[in-house]
């Protein structure tokens, strides 16, 4: 008989929102007439932009033409998307970058997932705590993160991310290979400043590490001394790949498009001390185990960078926000401490009365109908918090907060 990958067997039971879809669906079942008001998974609600909606009919009548059709395209993205993301990401914040160094796919979470392919499963990595799941779970599988106690696995370094920290990681007290970072932060909702980002580039440096920062909700960052791109600090394009996604920035959850940047300088040793051009292997990775995205979803893409579609991706972003304000406002009302919610679209409640986050999971579900994350689902840190998204309808998210009060 075929054996299993046993790392697998190292996993929780469930992904944490597969374990609250199903929270739901039971609570459905045994209340048919609830309204619930979800703002658990940090999914969109606006509909995509008219301008990328434009660009996708058109490229899918493309697609219906002999003279227009596509097959197969570049595993790496088209150029025409990549040299716009290199254009309006990054070089209006003056960072240079060559289109060998940006590759486009369909997800963040798909690329953050695969990358740790690439490193040595004696890898010692470090991830925030609380943490978005993928970072874990993903070395779990790949048999890096050793056995799990406590909430934790025994060879993770986790670094706690509290009010009593200010949501600032410390810098790990050991020596580390991989460090995930995510900026704007899932699921606290907090950023660091360029400062507190140049000590985990100056940690790399020291320490040979590769840092791999999740920046999906930098659209959000509304403050004026936060960085955008790890590679504003200098010399980070030696030490980290930075990930983006259209998801969260133009409504492409349930269209699919992201990009990763491999900087050309990124490198890391083999057993015998050789360096190694990481972009070399992502590259040979993407072309054994990916097709690339269909040519209109990376047309689609490309039309966030048109006028038209910049100006109306920066409308949602302000309605989502907006739905943060309202949200903040009123949980202050109440009472409840609550972080977050400025230059992202998460805001990170402490619970109240030091209710475990389970606990507080199933009493605004039963009471309120109210459907949120709770902390400890991102890691034991996140145990006494509870995360919920900006990302419903403007309605929902005045209608939940009102059941929050009346409760
Ligand atoms: C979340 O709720 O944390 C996000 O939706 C996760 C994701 O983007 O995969």
């Amino acid at each position: 008989m075929a054996k299993i990958n046993e790392n697998y067997l190292l996993l929780p039971e469930n992904y944490i929102f597969s374990e609250i879809e199903a929270r739901i669906q039971k609570f459905k079942k045994e209340n048919p007439d609830a309204n619930i008001i979800d703002l658990g998974i940090g999914d969109v609600t606006r509909p995509l932009p008219k301008a990328v909606i434009e660009a996708f009919h058109r490229a899918v009548d493309e697609m219906g033409r002999p003279e227009t059709f596509r097959g197969y395209g570049p595993e790496q993205g088209y150029k025409f998307l990549i040299e716009k993301i290199i254009k309006y990401d990054y070089e209006k914040r003056n960072i240079e970058l060559s289109v060998d160094e940006v590759f486009i796919s369909d997800g963040a979470k798909c690329d953050i997932a695969n990358i740790q392919e690439l490193f040595d499963v004696n890898n010692r990595v470090a991830v925030l705590d609380p943490v978005y799941p993928v970072y874990v779970e993903t070395n779990v599988m790949a048999g890096r993160a050793g056995k799990p106690t406590d909430g934790k696995y025994e060879n993770i370094v986790y670094l706690p991310c509290k009010e009593e920290n200010n949501f600032i990681p410390p810098l790990p007290d050991e020596k580390v290979d991989l460090i995930y970072l995510c900026y704007p932060n899932n699921p606290t909702g907090t950023v660091l400043t360029k400062k507190e980002l140049k000590k985990w580039v100056d940690y790399a440096h020291e320490n040979e590490s590769i840092i791999l920062y999740d920046g999906a909700y930098e659209a959000f960052i509304q403050e004026k001394n936060i960085p955008h791109s790890i590679y504003e600090i200098e010399d980070a394009k030696e030490v980290a790949i930075e990930f983006r996604s259209f998801s969260k920035t133009a409504g492409f959850t349930g269209v699919r498009c992201a990009y990763c940047v491999v900087p050309l300088q990124a490198k890391a040793k083999d057993n015998k001390g050789r360096k190694h051009s990481l972009n070399k292997l992502w590259r040979r990775r993407q072309a054994a185990k990916f097709n690339g995205v269909s040519y209109p979803v990376q047309v689609a893409a490309s039309a966030v960078y048109t006028k038209r579609g910049q100006r109306e991706i920066k409308e949602s972003i302000e309605y989502y926000l907006n739905n943060a304000k309202i949200m903040r406002k009123a949980l202050k009302k109440i009472g409840l401490k609550a972080y977050g919610g400025v230059n992202a679209p998460y805001i990170w409640i402490k619970t109240p009365n030091g209710m475990n986050s389970w606990d507080f999971f199933d009493y605004l579900l039963e009471n309120a109908q109210i459907v949120g994350t709770p902390g400890i689902g991102f890691g034991p840190s996140g145990e006494g918090y509870f995360r919920i998204t900006a990302f419903n309808t403007r309605e929902n998210t005045k209608e939940a907060m009102k059941r929050l009060e009346d409760l």
